[in-house]
């Protein structure tokens, strides 16, 4: 699984790249194709790798978010690395699917994926104002980060035959009795908006889609494993009142799903 997915990336970036060469041997045509979209993304590959956006030279968007925009799995505080769960860390998100997102940022606050990237080059790396230009370019390339192909799921976000009768098990709580679908709704496993669930504040509703490779969990990395993240949710719906009980063979089903996603 973990060979495949890489080697679809590395089919993305290949992509990527052909593109930027090829454009560069092209003249520009004279009315919007998709060419020139193509080419918009290229140039935002080349910025998203680029650390003169940042105030010292050092830091590229892809410092952070390697591996065609995935996560570090770092916890920041501006470009510090801090101890995971330290309470003004934020741990980094992977922006694979970033353009299927209503809410950015995990306070949620940021408006837009424009204006959230743009508030990242200038207080997170302290480079100079991006230009419309560079950051139509960043827009246009993140939204071409999907999450890889997963056999797993089908579409609409349920799992497939291939998934072990674990993982199925555990799809059935996630949607039934364990109540986490009210939050985290498929095929991504988000949804707009935030939530207070008791974390210390209110937080966007994250996707859960990728999600056993985004490690540590919760907005200040606090939860080293998905077993913690999960443990954690299912005593904030106890607290929140629910009436259900949940063995803990069922709370590893129910990781047993997230893991597929
Ligand atoms: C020093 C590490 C670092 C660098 C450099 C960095 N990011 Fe991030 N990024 C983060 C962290 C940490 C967060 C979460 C911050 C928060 O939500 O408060 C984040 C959040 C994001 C988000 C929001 C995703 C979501 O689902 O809410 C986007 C989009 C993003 N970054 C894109 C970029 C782009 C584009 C660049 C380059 C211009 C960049 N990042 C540079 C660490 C970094
Ligand atoms: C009331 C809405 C709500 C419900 C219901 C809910 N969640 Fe969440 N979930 C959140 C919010 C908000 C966060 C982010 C908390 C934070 O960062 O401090 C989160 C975070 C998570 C994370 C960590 C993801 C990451 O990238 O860090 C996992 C895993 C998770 N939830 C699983 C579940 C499971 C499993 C259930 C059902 C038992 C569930 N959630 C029910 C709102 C909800």
């Amino acid at each position: 699984m973990r060979g495949h997915r890489l080697s679809t990336l590395v089919g993305i970036g290949a992509i990527v790249l052909t593109l930027s060469t090829s454009q560069a041997d092209t003249p520009t045509p004279s009315h919007p194709t998709s060419q020139e979209a193509d080419s918009l993304v290229a140039r935002g590959y080349a910025l998203f790798n680029d650390p003169a956006l940042s105030g010292d030279g050092q830091w590229s968007c892809a410092s952070c978010h390697p591996s065609f925009g995935h996560t570090d799995n770092k916890t920041y505080v501006g470009v510090e690395v801090v101890a995971d769960g330290d309470p003004t860390g934020r741990s980094t998100p992977t922006l694979w699917g970033v353009g299927t997102r209503k809410t950015f940022s995990w306070a949620g606050t940021a408006p837009s994926l424009e204006a959230n990237i743009k508030s990242i080059i200038v207080n997170r790396m302290k480079g100079p104002q991006p230009s419309e230009e560079t950051l139509a370019a960043l827009v246009a390339y993140v939204k071409t980060l999907s999450y890889p192909p997963n056999p797993f799921l089908h579409a609409d976000g349920t799992p497939t035959d291939t998934a072990s009768a674990a993982a199925k098990r555990g799809y059935q709580l996630f949607i039934g009795k364990a109540g986490c679908i009210t939050c985290h709704l498929p095929p991504t496993y988000d949804k707009e908006g935030v939530e207070d669930v008791g974390s210390g504040g209110t937080f966007k509703i994250p996707s859960l889609r990728a999600v056993s490779q985004t490690a540590p969990y919760f907005h200040d990395g606090r939860y080293k494993t998905l077993e913690e993240a999960v443990r954690a949710m299912w005593e904030y719906m106890q607290r929140a009142g629910t009436s259900e009980t949940l063995t803990d063979a069922e709370l590893r089903d129910l990781v047993e799903f997230l893991r597929i996603l």
